[in-house]
């Protein structure tokens, strides 16, 4: 073309130049001199500077700020363990500019689960995550005393009452989910859900319509849901790390926390002012009208707060347990024919009808409850806990002798302590086949499960109100997926039955089968989730896998 003659006239005559080769070679060789500087003063600051005797070993590290934030964030577990044979029980590592001191083991969970209020804050830990999303006022967001208090009040909204009329709107809603929304029983029929999808969208659907109440349930299927999903985007490992960037899912999520607590206000209002006909157990019936014990009333907008935050506290944490557990029981045919023989053995008549599923009888599921428990041993959604370190924090001699042997260690004030009960829950050196799913382990009347059962809640352990009514300490357990001491959480019955019943109503129905590999692991998130777990189901009684989720 005319373009490409005089483009070639003018390469000849050299009006145009080639590009300069050395400039990039010259601004390549500048950044490895500046890594290279970078790197090796921080590596000789490690060797060379002297080390405070009664501060624990730091864990070797390239990058200054950056620290080991890759190796901690993309498997914690592999990072800890391979600490831990360096370092010992505790040890400080450096993500994003924090120093984060991890303590391990049962003794390592005590000291900052069981520590002072005046020692260890999670607030200070977490609140520039959570308040952005719950909104102002609640959970992190006010002194520890009043988050005790508010734990009270949930826990009205979990009484064996209300689990009475929960366990039936699970099943409703499961059943619903499978023959309605999915289309499961239309042959066919078959859509493609991964697992941890197919189970975020049950878990919602099951926690809003018990929880949250019917007017809930009946908005997610609008704009609600669109400000969930802002919020959840918004509850990351980026968020913790920066509170606030000038990026879309920041302006969002700030956009959906204020429409989801004005949606809970106005839910609130049409309740009191007659307009709605509900009447249930919900949470928002067992939070309203409450005061705190000086007498201060818990606001609407606080009812509201408190709405989202259990909204999020149950979402990723029962998704991710009901996909680990479907995606073992699919890997492991033999268990589920088992786990299938106790529902029969438990619901079905003579004549082959079946029973409901009720609150009381999901406590009568040992081999479903050992399921559950084994896969949160193995799978604990939540496998760090973090608390800022509030004043300077002595460490027991018996967890860990301070460097120079005679002064105990300190975990300095300003420093995160890091308590890993995931770590714990996996350790070679405490369970028998650690790393095998074996649900049997926790049948056996003695043995590893039931000693961590019964320091966890049962007869070792110590009993102590924080402020929410009577609760097992069990900071010493090496098995603790619902977290520990004033901070344990107060959804672990609500969870255990909304697993059961769903997991119930799955095998009653259905055959399930495993397709592909086990799946990884996915530590990218804030809840621990499979990373492209895939399962086929197959209804009782027909011969055709009628929905592959691949
Ligand atoms: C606290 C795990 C379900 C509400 C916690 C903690 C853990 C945990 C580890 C302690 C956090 C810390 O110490 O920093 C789980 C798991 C669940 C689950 C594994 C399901 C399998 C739920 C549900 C609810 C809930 C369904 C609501 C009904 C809470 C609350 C706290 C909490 C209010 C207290 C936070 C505090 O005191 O700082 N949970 N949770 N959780 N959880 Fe859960």
């Amino acid at each position: 073309t005319e373009a490409q003659r005089e483009f070639a006239r003018n390469f000849r005559e050299g009006k145009i130049q080639p590009i300069d080769p050395t400039i990039p070679l010259y601004i390549l060789s500048s950044i490895a001199i500046l890594l290279f500087t970078v790197v090796g003063s921080n590596l000789m600051q490690q060797f060379l500077a002297p080390r405070d005797p009664s501060h624990p070993p730091v864990v070797l590290h390239y990058f200054p700020w950056f620290g080991s934030a890759y190796s901690y964030g993309t498997d914690p577990y592999k990072f800890l363990f391979k600490c831990r044979a360096k370092y010992g029980d505790v040890f400080t590592f450096i993500m994003f500019g924090r120093k984060m001191t991890v303590a391990l083991g049962p003794k390592g969970n005590n000291l900052s689960l069981g520590g002072k209020v005046s020692h260890v804050s999670a607030e200070d830990a977490y609140t520039h995550l959570t308040t952005p999303v719950f909104g102002k006022g609640v959970v992190y967001d006010c002194p520890n005393e009043m988050l005790m208090q508010q734990k009270k009040f949930i826990k009205h909204g979990l009484t064996p009452q209300a689990f009475q009329t929960y366990a039936p709107l699970i099943w409703q809603e499961t059943h619903q989910f499978f023959e309605q929304e999915k289309g499961f029983n239309v042959y066919p029929g078959p859509k493609s859900y991964e697992a941890i999808k197919f189970f975020s969208e049950l878990i919602i659907l099951t926690a809003s319509r018990t929880l949250q109440g019917k007017e809930v349930r009946a908005g997610l299927t609008s704009s609600a849901a669109k400000h969930f999903e802002h919020l959840d985007k918004g509850f990351t490992p980026i968020n913790f790390l920066f509170p606030n960037l000038p990026l879309p899912s920041y302006r969002k999520r700030d956009k959906a926390q204020k429409a989801m607590s004005d949606f809970y206000l106005e839910i609130m209002r049409k309740r009191r002012e007659g307009e709605s006909d509900v009447d249930e157990h919900d949470m928002i019936a067992a939070l309203t009208g409450n005061e705190y014990k000086d007498g201060t009333p818990l606001t609407d907008r606080d009812v509201a707060h408190m709405m989202i935050a259990i909204l999020m506290a149950g979402q990723h944490t029962s998704s991710a347990t009901s996909s680990w557990t479907l995606l073992h029981l699919a890997q492991k045919p033999l268990i589920f024919k088992a786990l299938f023989e106790e529902h029969r053995d438990l619901f079905q008549n003579e004549d082959g009808t079946w029973e409901d599923v009720t609150y009381e009888s999901t406590k009568e599921m040992p081999l479903m409850a050992a399921v559950i428990r084994e896969t949160l041993r193995m799978h604990a959604p939540i496998h760090s806990i973090y608390r800022k370190v509030l004043q300077d924090l002595e460490v027991p001699p018996a967890l860990a002798a301070g460097g120079n042997g005679s002064r105990p260690y300190v975990v300095p004030k300003g420093h995160f302590v890091v308590a890993a009960p995931g770590v714990s829950a996996m350790d070679p050196k405490v369970w028998p086949d650690a790393d095998k799913w074996d649900p049997f382990r926790w049948l056996e009347d003695k043995g590893m499960a039931q000693e961590a059962l019964d320091s966890y809640s049962g007869a070792t352990s110590e009993q102590i109100d924080y402020g929410f009514g009577q609760v097992s300490k069990g900071t010493e357990s090496p098995y603790m997926p619902f977290g520990a001491g004033r901070h344990r959480c107060v959804g672990e019955q609500f969870a255990y039955l909304q697993l059961s019943v769903i997991m119930s109503y799955i095998v009653r129905n259905y055959d399930i089968q495993l397709l592909g590999a086990f799946p990884q692991t996915n530590y990218n998130t804030m809840i621990v989730l499979p990373l492209n777990g895939y399962v086929t189901f197959k209804k009782r009684g027909q011969s055709k896998w009628i929905l592959s989720t691949k």
